[in-house]
């Protein structure tokens, strides 16, 4: 039955399962970033955790485009199961610090989805995921620019903590 539904569509059985995959990615980006910043919001980062709290929303929308689009193009999309996530982190920079390594971590995921495109010629499904190349390059940045902060302001104090949690809010939203 399944091969039969295929004949209706020109989405690869290889691209269904790496974008199935990237679905998971996402809504575990999302679950990530909730609790995180559910541990900011506990260690008194009130201003990043509403950072991370929007982050964890983006990251379920990420989720939910690319589930609809294989839906879209005739494949089934596949509810992701909901694995363990972090709650515990040892400072306020190390949950950055991890976030940045999951922004990479996407970005490796996206590229792979798009040479795959490439070897099976799915420019469809390549042009639709030009919109994440974007994304994640926007997303890096910002994750390197709240580390940046680190290097600068002195985390050791409480001070510096108090301009920290402040300045990371102003990341990502228009000046
Ligand atoms: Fe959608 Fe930042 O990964």
């Amino acid at each position: 039955m399944k091969d039969l539904m295929r004949l209706h569509t020109s989405l690869k059985e290889e691209i269904e399962i790496i974008l199935n995959a990237q679905c998971k990615i996402e809504s575990d980006a999302s679950q990530k970033y909730l609790a995180m910043a559910s541990w900011l919001d506990r260690n008194g980062f009130e201003k990043s955790a509403g950072y991370l709290y929007a982050q964890a929303e983006e990251e379920r929308e990420h989720f939910l485009k690319i589930f609809h689009y294989i839906n879209e193009v005739g494949g089934t999309a596949v509810t992701p199961a909901i694995g363990e996530v972090q709650q515990e982190f040892t400072s306020f920079k190390s949950v950055f610090e991890i976030a940045l390594q999951n922004e990479i971590a996407v970005t490796h995921a996206i590229n792979r989805i798009i040479a795959k495109c490439r070897e099976v010629n799915d420019y469809a499904t390549e042009e639709f995921m030009m919109w994440y190349v974007k994304e994640q390059r926007e997303e890096e940045h910002n994750a390197r620019r709240v580390l940046e902060l680190f290097d600068i302001i002195d985390a050791d104090s409480a001070t510096g903590r108090f301009v920290i949690d402040k300045e990371i809010a102003k990341i990502g939203s228009p000046e």
